[in-house]
């Protein structure tokens, strides 16, 4: 189909599977040469990355391809749009990046850097921003201390495991904590449930920063809601004001996405998670308070309490992302969970 592949539907080209394989996952020619079964990228998405950042795929080490084959996958990308917003191309966002250091800042330079790389537009704001998605071989190789101590994805987890006689790798891929935290006792002694409590340790503080950092922009964006209604009212907002609101506003956005798609919920890079979410927290305050001086100095009226209406947001977004699997009945995502509660932007 050549790059008409990226502009069809994708219910359409998933159709083109035969049926009895349509539900199939991963297959063993994703990770493996069929013909010696050692490991071997099937993606050109990832070798053309690797070479961008001055990596010969032709040339991993037993190690770097345990992790790469799930570099495969486990990345952020970017769909290319065309003028008409169809998809017309996949790549990594690394160029400008270094292997062990394909760091937040340049992923978001490279997104921002072209307007065919915006995929959607945030209908809060009106802006058109870029995906980020499940980046765990970028945050994980970004000289994490199970990174810099030789580790890959697989150690992980694909623990050895015996079956027989044999020692094999576990193919059942999931969570170590799935797995009584097997994979760390390869290397330390503790008890599982120790163990448990450092990775729940490092989630809680990492969910705690980011949750802050989320509040922020979204209180934000809502005041950019606020200054688009103003303008449409006829007011004029200092354009220096705006554009430098509007500028760390994208920036804290979206580390505030990096972390929230990034799948171990900081364990996998821990004080990487906390330097850019700090950085978020930082970056949308300053922000927030650019705008509040714009829109005040064009004498719009701010109310005390921004009201995030999250309802609002979540529901459209959770009803519309549940479609695309038809075996999930959909409910209304506000019968089972409570309504959340609105944090002022005085009250964090
Ligand atoms: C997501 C990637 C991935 C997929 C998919 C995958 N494997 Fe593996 N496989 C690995 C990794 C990583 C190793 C460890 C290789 C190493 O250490 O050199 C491995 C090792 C192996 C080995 C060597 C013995 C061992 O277990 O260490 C065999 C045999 C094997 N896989 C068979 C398969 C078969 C058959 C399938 C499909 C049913 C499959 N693999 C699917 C990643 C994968
Ligand atoms: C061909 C693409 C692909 C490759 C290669 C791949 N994954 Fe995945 N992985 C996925 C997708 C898609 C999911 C989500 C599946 C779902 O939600 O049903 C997933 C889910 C997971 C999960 C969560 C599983 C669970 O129990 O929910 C882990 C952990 C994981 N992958 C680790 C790895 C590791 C480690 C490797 C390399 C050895 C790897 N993956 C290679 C596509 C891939
Ligand atoms: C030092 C061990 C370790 C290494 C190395 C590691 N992970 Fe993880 N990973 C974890 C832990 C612990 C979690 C959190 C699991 C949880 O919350 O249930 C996790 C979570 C995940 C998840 C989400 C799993 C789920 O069930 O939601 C994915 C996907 C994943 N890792 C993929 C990867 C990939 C890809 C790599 C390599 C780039 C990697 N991991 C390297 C330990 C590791
Ligand atoms: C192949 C060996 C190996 C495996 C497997 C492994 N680790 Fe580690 N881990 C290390 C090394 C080496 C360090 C560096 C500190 C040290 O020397 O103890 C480390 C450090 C840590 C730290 C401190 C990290 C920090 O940022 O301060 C935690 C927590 C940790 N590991 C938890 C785990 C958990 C949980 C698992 C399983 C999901 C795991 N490790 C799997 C080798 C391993």
């Amino acid at each position: 189909m050549g790059y008409a592949y990226y502009s069809e539907p994708w219910k359409d080209v998933h159709g083109k599977i035969p049926k009895e394989f349509q539900k199939l996952g991963v297959s063993c020619r994703d990770c493996h040469d069929n013909k010696n079964m050692g490991l071997k990228l099937s993606r050109w998405t990832l070798k053309k990355a690797l070479t961008d950042i001055g990596k010969d795929p032709d040339q991993l080490t037993r190690q770097e391809s345990r992790s790469a084959v799930c570099g495969q996958c486990h990345v952020t990308y970017i769909v290319q749009k065309d003028d008409k917003m169809k998809s017309k191309m996949v790549f990594f966002p690394w160029q400008g990046s270094k292997p062990e250091n394909i760091s937040i800042e340049n992923i978001i330079k490279v997104i921002r850097s072209d307007p065919s790389h915006l995929e959607w537009k945030q209908e809060v704001t009106g802006f058109k921003v870029g995906f980020i998605r499940h980046p765990e071989y970028e945050f994980f190789t970004a000289k994490s201390v199970h990174h810099q101590a030789g580790l890959a994805c697989a150690d992980c987890h694909m623990p050895y495991t015996r079956v027989g006689t044999n020692k094999i790798s576990d193919h059942n891929v999931m969570s170590p904590l799935k797995n009584d935290m097997k994979a760390c006792q390869q290397c330390h002694s503790q008890t599982p449930t120790w163990l448990m409590n450092q990775v729940f340790a490092i989630q809680d503080r990492t969910v705690s920063v980011i949750n802050r950092a989320g509040y922020s922009v979204a209180v934000t964006a809502k005041l950019f809601e606020l200054a688009h209604k103003a303008q449409g009212a006829g007011k004029t907002l200092d354009a220096d004001l705006y554009q430098r609101a509007k500028d760390l506003y994208l920036e804290a956005f979206y580390r505030v996405i990096f972390i929230g798609a990034e799948n171990s919920v900081g364990f996998h890079n821990p004080s990487e998670a906390g330097r850019i979410c700090a950085d978020a927290v930082a970056m949308a305050s300053k922000a927030e308070s650019w705008i509040r001086q714009a829109l005040a100095k064009a004498g719009v009226e701010i109310p005390a309490d921004i009201n995030l209406e999250m309802a609002k947001y979540l529901n459209d977004r959770g009803v519309k992302k549940l479609k695309f699997r038809p075996e999930i009945e959909i409910k209304d995502p506000f019968e089972t969970q409570p309504r959340l509660t609105p944090v002022s932007s005085q009250g964090r």
